[in-house]
């Protein structure tokens, strides 16, 4: 069977527009099937932000065709440029009235969510149904579209009202977004009536779009093995659980990949001192420098803990900012913390920081440059994810010899090897893992961590084996294709 060519529609792709993982990889995983030969194309919204940071690295933009789309007030126009760094082609739905503003791709810069957003995807949605069924005027088809997210949840749903259509693959990045609409708003987007059904797109009395993907798409995937089981039962699947189980047979985990063109010590522009294990002693000049960056005392030999992500409940920051306290009076450590989210946690973390000048310090906003450091200048990474459908810190921690210390779930299961005294002697250890979402069992592991960190020959052996360890995409990207053709054939 000659390869599917590939509409990969996503709200998020990096480095265009990027709030999390989903960026990442909707900005890798395209060139990753391209470079298996496969025909990717991506569409993302046109947002202020991305035709901002096109114009900035001095990426040509065309556009490439006009559409007249129900619900629109004028005509959606679409653009073609090229993934910065990469010659797969992104196709942008121009919409100014839904995407040309200031802020997020999903609300305003201070938080909460855009009050249009069931109008803003609903329409990049018909958009992708127009693409897909050969209407846009392209003279370009794809034989798969690949949704991810909810954002793009109705594009499952509204072509398996058509026929012939392309085969559907929708992908689970995060459960807990599930984009939930009134009645009244379903009603406003003048969609197919029967949509609204318990077999169909209602979720207890609202409209949602996740069940657009999980319901009508060919097959269904997520980002870890793990996650795919969990989201199977009560406490991981949002009262979903029954409809994925039903769907078990089209459901698979495929592990994301880490960017290691982006991800990888040893040529990391963001960095001031790249190193590989040759030279890993220049690990300690990035570690100096983080210091001096974020006002920490200048000590090398102090362990240095570092944590990012999006400040919620997920992530786990309050265990940690829980466990602090005592870590701190008992330990001789420092904390990196950058993140940005809820304004609460954000409170809670300068507190922090106040309480222990030049032990604890924190960092607000979306900083690229930023994550790269705290990534090559700490020595061990947190991650105390209540759920983690695949994470992607962890696994770049792992190449930067950055030691993770994760909680038993999602995707943090599939990348992080405990370091029990079994896995210590097989040689395939990797970092610490904790059994219950709670600041005691975070710190424990945490105190095993910092137990190995003051054994040189135990930190080298642990740091070693992480940065040998290889989650590159080609492997995920093998694995996509291969659900594509059973998408095709199930479609069929
Ligand atoms: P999620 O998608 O749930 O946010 P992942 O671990 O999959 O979690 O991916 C998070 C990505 O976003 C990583 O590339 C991480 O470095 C990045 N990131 C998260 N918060 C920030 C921030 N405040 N500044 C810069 N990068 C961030
Ligand atoms: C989601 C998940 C994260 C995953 C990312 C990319 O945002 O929270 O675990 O790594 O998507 O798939």
């Amino acid at each position: 069977m000659s390869n599917p060519r590939v509409l990969f529609v996503s709200s998020e792709a990096h480095p265009l527009v990027k709030t999390g993982g989903l960026a990442d990889v909707a900005g890798a995983l395209p060139v990753a099937l391209k470079a298996l030969r496969c025909d990717v194309r991506i569409m993302i919204p046109a947002y202020k932000s991305a035709l901002a940071r096109i114009q900035s690295v001095m990426q040509d933009v065309k556009e490439i065709a006009v559409l007249d789309i129900e619900q629109a007030d004028a005509p959606v126009r679409l653009l073609e440029t090229r993934l910065p760094g990469s010659s797969v082609r992104v196709w942008l739905v121009d919409s100014p009235a839904h995407f040309d503003r200031d802020g997020g791709p999903y609300g305003p810069t201070g938080g909460g969510d855009w009050p249009d957003n069931a109008q803003r995807f609903a329409l990049f949605s018909r958009v992708a149904v127009a693409v897909a069924q050969g209407e846009a005027g392209l003279d370009w088809q794809p034989t798969v579209v690949h949704c991810n997210d909810w954002q793009s949840g109705l594009v499952p749903a509204l072509l398996s009202r058509r026929t012939p259509r392309p085969a559907t693959v929708f992908t689970i990045h995060n459960l807990s977004y599930q984009g939930l609409f009134s009645w009244e708003t379903f009603q406003s987007l003048a969609l197919p009536q029967d949509l609204w059904s318990m077999h169909g797109m209602e979720y207890f009395g609202n409209f949602s779009f996740i069940k657009g993907g999980l319901v009508y798409s060919d097959m269904l995937s997520t980002v870890s093995p793990q996650y795919a089981k969990e989201i199977t039962t009560p406490q991981f699947g949002y009262g979903l659980e029954e409809l994925l189980r039903h769907r078990g047979d089209r459901l698979v985990g495929i592990l994301n990949g880490a960017d290691y063109r982006q991800w990888n010590p040893t040529r990391d522009a963001y960095i001031p001192y790249p190193y590989n294990t040759y030279n890993f002693a220049d690990k300690q000049r990035n570690k100096t420098a983080l210091q001096a960056r974020m006002g920490l005392a200048q000590n090398a030999s102090v362990p240095l803990l570092g944590m990012i992500g999006r400040l919620v409940e997920q992530k786990g920051f309050d265990l940690l900012l829980d466990a602090l306290p005592e870590l701190l009076r008992t330990h001789d450590l420092q904390l990196a913390v950058l993140g940005s989210g809820d304004p609460a946690l954000e409170e809670r973390l300068r507190a922090a920081a106040r309480a222990h000048p030049g032990r604890v310090a924190a960092q607000f906003g979306y900083s690229e440059e930023l994550a790269h450091q705290i990534e090559a200048g700490a020595d061990i990474f947190v991650m105390p994810s209540r759920f983690e459908p695949c994470g992607l810190n962890q696994i770049y921690s792992l190449r930067y010899g950055t030691v993770p210390v994760v909680h038993r779930t999602g995707g943090l299961v599939n990348t992080v090897v405990d370091a029990t005294p079994e896995a210590l002697r097989a040689g395939v250890a990797t970092g610490f893992v904790f059994n219950e979402p709670s600041p005691a069992a975070l710190a424990s592991a945490l105190t095993r961590a910092l137990a190995s960190y003051a054994s040189p020959r135990m930190w080298k052996l642990l740091t070693f084996q992480g940065m040998q360890q290889d989650f590159s995409w080609r492997r995920s990207a093998q694995q996509y294709l291969s659900l594509y053709r059973q998408a095709i054939q199930t479609c069929a």
